[in-house]
């Protein structure tokens, strides 16, 4: 990736689902240390020591999953889903804009970047608008207490692999 970026085929680099041990050691070991990183975060997993870190060493963060992609094939029924939860549908309706759209300025309050998913034109459309309305640190602070530590891509086909990230609390 280096001599991509020397080549001037590549600006940045950026990496995905590292924990913060082999972010350090590639930061350690890099000639162009990676500009961003790209992890699961949505209000039932919000990362923040991970991000905390990343954001520490200058590293900007993209939040995957920023719904909780609650269309996922592999959810169980007892998994919570946003669209259910009081808290959200309470500051949903002071607000006047969605739960998508209540999760995605949560998130950007954060100082993240957002790449919610959606193949349903008017949903992306809705996604975008999100910039004209912001959350109150009370608001912020009842979509923080959703956090569950609850991680729905563990990718459990690799805990096995040496380098599996998800052992280590974050
Ligand atoms: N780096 C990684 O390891 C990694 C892992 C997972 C995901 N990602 C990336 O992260 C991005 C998003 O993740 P994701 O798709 O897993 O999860 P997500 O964005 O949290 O959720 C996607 C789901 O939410 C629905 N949705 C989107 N906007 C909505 C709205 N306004 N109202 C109601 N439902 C809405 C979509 O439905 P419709 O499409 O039917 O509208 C889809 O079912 C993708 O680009 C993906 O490639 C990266």
């Amino acid at each position: 990736m280096e001599e991509l970026v020397d080549a001037k085929l590549v600006e940045n680099i950026g990496i995905s689902n590292f924990n913060k041990a082999q972010t350090e050691r590639l930061i350690k070991n890099a000639r162009i240390k990676p500009c961003n990183m790209q992890i699961e975060i949505h209000p039932y997993f919000c990362n923040k020591k991970l991000v905390e870190f990343c954001q520490s060493v200058g590293m900007s963060v993209t939040a995957y999953a920023p719904l909780g992609n609650a269309g996922r094939t592999w959810k169980s029924a007892d998994e919570p889903i946003i669209f259910d939860e009081p808290v959200l549908k309470e500051i949903s309706k002071a607000k006047g804009k969605s739960i998508t759209q209540v999760v995605l300025r949560f998130h950007l309050q954060r100082n993240l970047v957002v790449i919610p998913k959606s193949v349903t034109p008017s949903r992306i459309k809705e996604n975008f608008d999100v910039f004209s309305f912001s959350l109150t640190e009370e608001e912020m602070q009842k979509i923080w207490s959703l956090n569950k530590n609850l991680r729905f891509y563990s990718e459990p086909i690799a805990k096995d692999h040496k380098y599996y990230a998800f052992h280590d609390e974050y």
